[in-house]
């Protein structure tokens, strides 16, 4: 690998977040490694990348040592949704921990800096809103979000200890609630959910009486949260929410997207799943103050992209109404 920017790894590159990063650290003239086994991510995500002379894909689980040399990592390596969390929710403790751990070692032997990608998650069913980072949360650590959850929390704990410890540069961002091209069709997320099953002219399932509210951040935004972060001066260790601070009712959003497909589907409401959270929503004020970040993209022009993305998806794939299998050659 050589050219004029850094040499920087990305685990959980073939993933949703992961392949935009991807994107934009090409962009800016740098080497690109994506490690991923897989397990969520796909070979779609980053094909169009294959052909890039600084990019390389490596299949690789976190779970087990690295050996590469970069000069940055960013380690987004986890399924995110509770669909794929659930799923070996043993595997999952064990990629946000051992995953950290391996990733940490690898940084400290390189000297390099390292950036986790964590999550509003680790507030669990806050008890405060909206939840600023000296908010130490409200985990159920023996529910079924728990795997998650505290591996997270605890991957922000060997995060600060190397730090402590063994004087690494760190970079932790708490994400929240992000949407965009590349998400999964069927991970069981509210933005995907409802997005498909309105261009299928299906019902749209809202769990709860639709009142609880989330706060959704556009993909590119949050990106661009990531690269400012990591630049910033190494006393910015975090943790620093990202995410966007303006509300929406999961009723609203709903009937916003079925209005912007202009869909026939109608809403159908089922029970809450276990330690689904009430309402979350960030306080930005320190990536404002510290990063100069806040988000840009209105909620209607991330629909509008995220719905094209899924209408051409589903297309290919012959699962819109009307619509026939894409021809393979
Ligand atoms: N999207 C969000 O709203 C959101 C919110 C909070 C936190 N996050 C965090 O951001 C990161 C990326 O999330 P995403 O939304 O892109 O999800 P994603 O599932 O699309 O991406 C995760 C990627 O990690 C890979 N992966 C999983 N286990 C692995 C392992 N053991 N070894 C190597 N690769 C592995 C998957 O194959 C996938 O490509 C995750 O760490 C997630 O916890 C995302």
């Amino acid at each position: 690998m050589s050219s004029s920017g850094k040499r920087i790894l990305v685990t959980g590159g073939a993933g949703f977040l992961g392949s935009h990063l991807c994107e934009r650290l090409l962009a800016d003239g740098n080497d690109v490694l994506c490690a991923d086994n897989y397990f969520t991510g796909r070979k779609d995500n980053i094909a169009h990348l294959l052909t890039n002379t600084h990019f390389e894909a490596l299949r690789h689980d976190v779970c087990f040592p690295l050996y590469v040399e970069v000069d940055e990592i960013y380690n987004l390596a986890c399924p995110a949704s509770p669909i794929h969390y659930q799923h070996d929710p043993v595997q999952t403790t064990k990629t946000s921990v051992t995953g950290a751990i391996n990733m940490l070692g690898l940084a400290k032997r390189l000297r390099a800096k390292i950036f986790q990608s964590s999550t509003s998650e680790v507030y669990g069913d806050p008890s405060v809103h909206p939840q600023r980072e000296e908010y130490r949360g409200n985990v159920n650590p023996i529910g079924p979000r728990a795997c998650y959850d505290e591996g997270k929390r605890c991957a922000e704990t060997l995060f600060f200890d190397y730090h402590r410890q063994h004087k690494l540069r760190i970079r932790v961002a708490r994400i929240f609630n992000t949407y965009g091209p590349r998400m999964h069709p069927n991970d069981g997320r509210v933005v995907s959910n409802f997005i498909v099953q309105a261009l299928k002219g299906e019902p749209i399932t809202v769990y709860g009486d639709g009142r609880q509210t989330r706060a959704f951040c556009y993909v590119d935004d949050l990106i661009e949260g990531f690269v400012r972060l990591m630049a910033a001066p190494d006393e910015i260790t975090g943790p620093i929410n990202l995410g966007n601070p303006v509300e929406t009712t999961v009723g609203e959003l709903a009937t916003r997207i079925i209005e912007l497909i202009g869909s026939r589907s109608t809403i159908v409401y089922r029970p809450l799943p276990v330690d689904d959270p009430v309402q979350r929503c960030p306080d930005i004020a320190r990536a404002r103050e510290v990063l100069g970040w806040e988000p840009r993209f209105p909620l209607e022009t991330g629909l509008k992209n995220t719905i094209a993305y899924f209408d051409r998806l589903l297309t290919e794939r012959g699962e819109k109404p009307g619509a026939s299998p894409r021809q393979v050659a």
